[in-house]
């Protein structure tokens, strides 16, 4: 054979080759990735409406270390009478959920990075806020307000009377939609969204305790009471009620 003709052939058959690798490459790589979905931004629409209010940029550095807000943690059921401030309930909000990662990752481990929860907040007494039910969007670290007026007091009886409910100047209601987990892992998925839920609000204790802010997490609470007062989603489930306020020295 033509000596050129040959490496014609050979050249041909080596970039069919390498082209093949390439492909596998991909498509190796497309699977590996395929696990781990962008995370959705919850149950908001693409687009927060014109109303939406925008949160003080979280602060990432503080005075606390996380030894000493683990050590000073302590479930606290009575608060001052002095309102929250904004940007107080803010770095809360995004301790519990908030984007830390340009890919969407969050300050709380999520199984299958499925992100299953959402977070509303119970507002009567934060500074810069009307009072009402607001939900919480991650994304763009902003709340969307989903009820008007002061809901604490229906909130309190929801929760088999707690007082902290009803005296917190918010309350942060931890919820979940747990079809986006189970959808992936079956049965299984339901333990996930629990352990989930306890991840974040683990993360509302620390972070109210760096700010000098205490909460409690109450799980007594009547399901399809709290779904009343919030008026969640269908697909939407209430899992932990975290009321915060200032401690009351000695209290
Ligand atoms: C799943 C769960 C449910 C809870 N529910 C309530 C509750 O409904 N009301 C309440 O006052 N405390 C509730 N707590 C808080 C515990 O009472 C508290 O964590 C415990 O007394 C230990 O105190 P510490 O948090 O200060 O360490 C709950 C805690 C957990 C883990």
């Amino acid at each position: 054979m033509n000596p050129e003709k040959k490496s014609g052939i050979m050249n041909r058959r080596y970039s069919c080759f390498v082209l093949a690798v390439a492909a596998a490459l991909a498509a190796v790589l497309a699977a590996g990735c395929a696990g781990i979905p962008p995370p959705p931004d919850g149950n908001s629409t693409p687009k927060p409406p014109e109303d939406a209010i925008a949160l003080p940029e979280p602060r990432t550095e503080g005075d606390v270390s996380v030894e000493e807000a683990l050590w000073g943690r302590r479930s606290v059921r009575v608060y001052a009478e002095v309102p929250l401030e904004l940007a107080d309930a803010g770095q809360i909000l995004w301790a519990a959920q908030g984007v830390t990662d340009d890919r969407g990752y969050r300050t709380a481990p999520s199984a299958g990075g499925l992100y299953p929860l959402e977070i509303y907040l119970v507002a009567g007494g934060v500074m810069g806020l009307e009072p009402g039910v607001y939900h919480y969007r991650p994304g763009e670290h902003l709340l969307v307000r989903v009820g008007a007026g002061d809901r604490r007091t229906a909130l309190q009886a929801a929760a088999v009377n707690q007082t902290p409910v009803g005296d917190a100047p918010a309350t942060i209601v931890i919820t979940a939609v747990p079809e986006r987990t189970t959808a992936k892992y079956g049965e299984r998925g339901t333990r996930y969204v629990y352990m989930e839920a306890g991840h974040a609000a683990e993360n509302v204790y620390l972070q109210a305790e760096a700010l000098d802010l205490g909460t409690v997490v109450i799980g007594a609470f009547d399901e399809d009471e709290v779904r009343e007062v919030l008026a969640l989603p269908e697909n939407t489930t209430p899992l932990y009620l975290m009321p915060v306020g200032r401690p009351v020295p000695g209290a």
